[in-house]
């Protein structure tokens, strides 16, 4: 089985991802003693509890893929697009230091998809450019859940994988690496909103609210997924979800909207997650604040699109003479 290391790994949407590929996940961290809780009840392997800057890349176990779902804010629209100059945009070089700590075969980044037009490209031609200095070949595409992860979910994301070249390699690593093909979108909205569940009286927008008049007025459609913004509401056409936050359920940022028979009600963050591909089984700490969870479902990547990614991965690896961090341990 093939081992993975996660950095900034959330709730563990792109472990999850690996695992359901067949690989095993040696070793993850994140820095929210949030996330990491509602991650420790859902995996048990190590996960350190640190910031990416305090752990140390040489005590880590090897791995042979290195995975990244690296802080988005500086390289999204939204956010302050400061790039390099903003600390927070750092992180890249700070995978790169762990990369070669840790010499991994394979790179797995991923990011909002404006990684790739921000600063005029410029930000992404120096991910690319370094990643290709340390020797490894490159690969980049921008997928979007609902085309790739068979889930009602706008949300289009850059996924970076790099395959380390060695000498005496037949180049068969590089070049036989693909990425997947779309999926045709057979799971509807109504396959992840339970629209006959009466759920907890907080979720629902009820005549006191202000808003409800134009609730009432523009929110006809059970099978569409809504949004208040501060004073109107947002159709998403397509009948897809539109891109979760990491800043939803807090302050002006409103946590999408539904129809429902028991009346107007945002979201749960089960079913935040529902739309991010995690199972039923998925587990949340039962005394965690909402606006924790809905972070956590708004910071994730889409699971089945990892794991799809995962998968071309682990074959490409398959068919090279590669030989795992685990052979080569019990070969020693
Ligand atoms: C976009 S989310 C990553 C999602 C995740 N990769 C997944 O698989 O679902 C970025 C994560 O990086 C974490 N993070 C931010 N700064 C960090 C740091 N200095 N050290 C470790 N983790 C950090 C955040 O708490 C957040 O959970």
């Amino acid at each position: 089985m093939y081992k993975v290391g996660s950095l900034y790994a959330g709730v563990g949407g792109i472990c999850r991802g690996f695992i359901n590929a067949g690989a095993e996940v040696s070793w993850a961290n994140e820095v929210d003693r949030h996330a990491c809780r509602t991650y420790r009840l859902n995996f048990g392997h190590k996960l350190y509890e640190e910031d990416v800057w305090k752990l140390n890349p040489e005590e880590l176990q090897g791995i042979d893929v290195l995975a990244g779902g690296f802080p988005c804010q500086p390289f999204s629209l939204a956010g302050y697009r400061k790039g390099f100059e903003d600390d927070r945009g750092n992180h890249f070089f700070r995978i790169m230091q762990y990369a070669r700590a840790l010499r991994p075969r394979v790179l797995f980044l991923e990011n909002v998809k404006n990684l790739a037009t921000h600063d005029k490209g410029k930000t992404y031609r120096v991910i690319e450019e370094t990643i290709r200095a340390e020797g490894y070949a490159f690969h980049a595409k921008v997928l979007n859940t609902k085309d790739y992860g068979n889930i009602p979910h706008n949300r289009e994301r850059i996924y970076i994988v790099a395959f380390k070249t060695e000498p005496g390699d037949s180049g068969c690593i590089a070049d036989s690496f693909s990425f997947p093909d779309p999926v045709p979108l057979s799971r509807t909205v109504a396959d992840i909103v339970d629209y006959e569940a009466r759920v907890d009286g907080r979720y629902y927008y009820g005549k006191e609210r202000s808003m409800y008049g134009q609730l009432k007025k523009y929110m006809r459609s059970p099978e569409t997924v809504y949004q208040w913004r501060r004073k109107y509401v947002r159709e998403n056409k397509g009948n897809v979800c539109p891109a979760l936050t990491a800043n939803m359920g807090t302050g002006g940022h409103n946590v999408p909207l539904v129809v429902t028979r028991h009346g107007f009600r945002k979201l749960t963050p089960r079913e935040c997650f529902a739309f991010q591909g995690f199972p039923d089984s998925f587990r949340t700490p039962g005394d965690m604040a909402n606006s924790h969870l809905y972070k956590q479902a708004g910071n994730s990547v889409s699971v089945p699109v990892v794991e799809r990614i995962a998968s071309r991965i682990i074959q490409v690896l398959e068919k090279s003479s590669f030989v795992s961090v685990r052979e080569s341990l019990q070969a020693k």
